[in-house]
């Protein structure tokens, strides 16, 4: 039979909303050295070691010449700043501070200008000099000012560089002997996106621009509850009011992903930025408890959280008479910026979270019942806490579910069905962060596959974005991510043009379609799992002992040595097998340590294994895992604590690719673990209603070309545009070399007829928008 998608071009399904945005944290530097345009790193002397065992006052600065620097709190600029560098230069030779900047320092560009503020006193009457100068000091700008006030004063300059250079310093010295007091030195490109001050980098901003994202997640991510409870504690929590108003009074603090956020993109930032790219706005706040260390505000003092969620609420919708909309205002925009949807919760374990929600989704409900609220199934795909975020939901009617998963490329594609049927459920899925484990083309191409199932269930999945947006490729805490940057060029990733082409192609509606033909499909990985057998002690010392391997195919049992006093992190083999169907027994006992211990089965080589962790992350996981080719999946997740000193008993029961796991006699987690079933092609249409462009796209995942007719039923011809990716190895990626290795090509598509005859390519992404003649 040929292979046809025939799609009825006149039964529109389900509106796709808001359907694909992206997800702004703060981490790899997105902020601070990243999409915010500060080129001052440090820039009111705030940094600390509790942002990070390596920072200090001075970090990212340098005394020049024989000037003498020290970092005073006495009478600052602003009490909630309160740090700031008293220089003194003894003699007439030249003598100051210089600035590193970000990467290799600040990036100067020929003939652009740049903004240079910074807050001073003086009794001396000094005057300065302010100078963009490249490492061996060769001066591209200069200029002066005077200090004359022995009060803090604010002062501005605009320097223009006579040259570019990407490794750039700035440099703010005397030439004369004197005393001046320094604080918030800031330069900033004038041309920032929009050319707002206090603006962002422009050639960033604009990637995101271009990816036309329905709705920005932001600030985080574990950022926004990663902390202490304490606003007013330097590493607290991300706390809102913290992150508005005049910059110097916004207090420095600690980010968990062990940096110092100024927090000069702050809430309001973020909001103008969502206007600016025509994003609806999807804040994430935390609820008074912190799943990585376990504290929660005690229940009476719930109100103090409760009011931060609902005065954001009025801070975004409020007119200039209420409280925050006059706040708003003015900080210079009248107009409500709108909400229509607020997370509460990042990605939640433990009860201390699902205890506190309720308290948050009611409150809200009863001041703005229209809001959306976004509840939390926490970071696993399945299991006790993805479950218990679920009923969570169901509970309190949640709007909407937020989703987490980062797994190997071969577990979305055995996994494309998994929303199938969701649209029953009254609770519609966020998928607020999802990727493979990669920036390469196989991964790009893996993920198009699965988001044809995401948009074919569009009916139970209401939002999307990739996770994590942005890397500064010198600040790396997470990888993989959509966009790459250094101080002054930045790339879109594979992943990255597959977002765009899914974006920017979206129609209003989802169409109905069929297919024919297109049944043939590929098996990847093995149907058994066995191979080598290991155990750790992970960040632990203990005995491993009793422990059993046996076939239950043949009923053979081979009793392995006992491993008494196994060190941690070392991976002991005790056995290999070779069958589908096999058991492994083991006690274990922890001597010491703060997790527990891993049994890696169906070891093929180091890249490929499963494996189950008790104990794991903050010793508080049961949880199985794949890795295949080195990209790990977590298949499923419960609670387990491992206790110092306790004998456990456990058994792994596998079963072709199901797997049972049991702690001292009682089932306690199991899963299959499917192949994936590669298909001749993955598939999903959509109309703009408001153009009358009909949208298909067609991923085909296999090393062979699909050929197949696209029949646009009840139109008669039609004519338009392809967007394709085609003609890459698995492996390639785009790098600062090779920005646009992987891009896609535009081939202009017309047909007589409503039916069009395709030969995708292999491994290939290609989006057809067309419009009948
Ligand atoms: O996206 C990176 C991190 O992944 C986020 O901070 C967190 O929510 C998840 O663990």
């Amino acid at each position: 039979m040929a292979n046809k998608i025939i799609v009825n071009t006149k039964n529109k399904k389900n509106p796709l909303g808001d359907f694909y945005g992206i997800f702004f944290e703060d981490l790899n530097h997105a902020a601070d050295g990243g999409l915010y345009a500060e080129m001052v790193r440090n820039r009111s002397f705030e940094f600390s070691p509790v942002d990070n065992g390596s920072y200090r006052s001075m970090t990212s600065w340098e005394k020049v010449g024989n000037a003498s620097v020290m970092i005073s709190d006495k009478e600052p600029h602003s009490a909630k700043n309160p740090h700031y560098a008293v220089v003194q230069n003894p003699d007439n030779s030249e003598g100051g501070l210089l600035n590193l900047g970000y990467n290799s320092g600040f990036n100067f560009v020929k003939g652009e200008e740049y903004i240079f503020t910074c807050t001073a006193k003086s009794n001396e009457g000094t005057t300065v000099y302010v100078s963009l100068k490249s490492i061996e000091g060769t001066v591209y700008a200069e200029k002066e000012f005077t200090i004359n006030s022995g009060t803090w004063q604010s002062y501005k300059l605009l320097l223009s560089p006579t040259d570019t250079d990407h490794c750039g310093r700035l440099t703010v010295t005397m030439r004369s002997a004197g005393k001046i007091c320094l604080d918030n030195i800031s330069l900033f490109p004038k041309n920032t996106y929009k050319n707002r001050e206090n603006g962002l980098r422009r050639d960033i901003a604009l990637l995101l621009e271009d990816l036309k994202p329905k709705f920005m997640r932001f600030p985080g991510g574990c950022l926004i509850h990663d902390g202490s409870l304490n606003s007013d504690d330097r590493d607290s929590m991300y706390r809102w009011k913290n992150t508005i108003g005049p910059l110097c009074d916004r207090p420095a603090r600690r980010s968990n992903w062990a940096y110092n956020q100024s927090l000069g993109l702050g809430y309001y930032e973020y909001f103008l930025f969502c206007e600016d790219i025509g994003a609806k706005p999807l804040p994430v706040l935390p609820a008074a408890y912190n799943p990585h260390s376990g504290q929660g505000a005690p229940f009476d003092e719930l109100g103090e959280w409760i009011d931060d969620t609902l005065d954001l609420i009025e801070f975004a919708r409020g007119g200039e008479d209420t409280k925050w909309g006059a706040v708003r205002a003015s900080l210079g925009h009248k107009e409500p910026f709108g909400l229509e949807y607020i997370a509460i919760g990042n990605e939640e374990v433990g009860d201390g979270f699902f205890e506190r929600y309720p308290y948050f989704h009611k409150a809200i409900k009863e001041k703005y019942p229209d809001i959306k609220i976004i509840n939390s199934a926490g970071p696993f795909a399945a299991g006790g806490e993805y479950d218990k975020g679920w009923k969570s939901a169901a509970d309190n009617g949640s709007d909407i579910i937020d989703e987490h998963y980062y797994m190997s490329p071969e577990w979305f594609l055995a996994n494309v069905d998994r929303y199938n049927g969701f649209g029953k459920r009254n609770t519609k899925v966020f998928l607020g962060e999802y990727a493979t484990w990669g920036n390469t083309y196989y991964n790009a191409l893996s993920e198009a596959a699965y988001m044809t199932a995401l948009e074919n269930n569009s009916d139970g999945v209401a939002l999307v974005c990739y996770a994590p947006l942005l890397c500064n490729v010198d600040y790396v805490n997470w990888k993989p991510d959509m966009i790459w940057f250094n101080n002054h060029t930045s790339y879109g990733s594979a992943n990255y043009y597959v977002q765009k082409m899914f974006m920017t192609n979206l129609g209003t509606h989802l169409l109905d379609f069929t297919t024919e033909g297109l049944g043939k499909t590929q098996v990847l990985g093995s149907e058994s799992l066995g191979g080598k057998i290991s155990l750790t002690a992970e960040r632990c010392t203990a005995d491993f002992y009793d422990i059993t391997i046996t076939d239950t195919h043949t009923g053979k049992t081979a009793s392995c040595d006992n491993i008494i006093g196994a060190q941690a992190n070392k991976q002991l083999e005790i056995g290999s097998i070779n069958s589908d169907t096999y058991e492994i027994s083991f006690k274990a006992k922890r001597h010491s340590g703060t997790q527990g211990f891993k049994l890696t089965f169906g070891e093929t080589d180091k890249d490929n294994s499963h494996s189950w962790v008790l104990g794991g992350w903050a010793n508080a996981d049961n949880a199985l895992y794949s890795l295949i080719d080195g990209r790990s999946s977590c298949l499923i997740q419960n609670i387990f604590s491992v206790v110092t000193g306790l004998e456990y008993s456990f058994k792994l029961v596998i079963n072709g690719r199901r797997l049972t796991g049991y702690i001292n006699g009682e089932k306690t987690i199991e899963i299959t673990d499917n192949n994936a079933v590669v298909r001749e092609l993955y598939t999903t249409a959509s109309i703009d209603e408001e153009t009358g462009e009909i949208i298909v796209k067609a991923v085909n995942v296999m090393n062979s070309e699909c050929v197949c007719d696209i029949v646009l039923d009840g139109i008669n011809a039609f004519y338009g545009k392809a967007f394709q990716l085609a003609g890459y190895e698995k492996d390639d990626e785009n790098t600062f070399d090779e920005p646009q290795k992987v891009f896609p090509v535009e081939i202009p598509v017309s047909s007589d007829s409503n039916t069009l005859s395709c030969i995708l390519p292999p491994m290939s992404v290609t989006v057809y928008r067309v419009k009948e003649k």
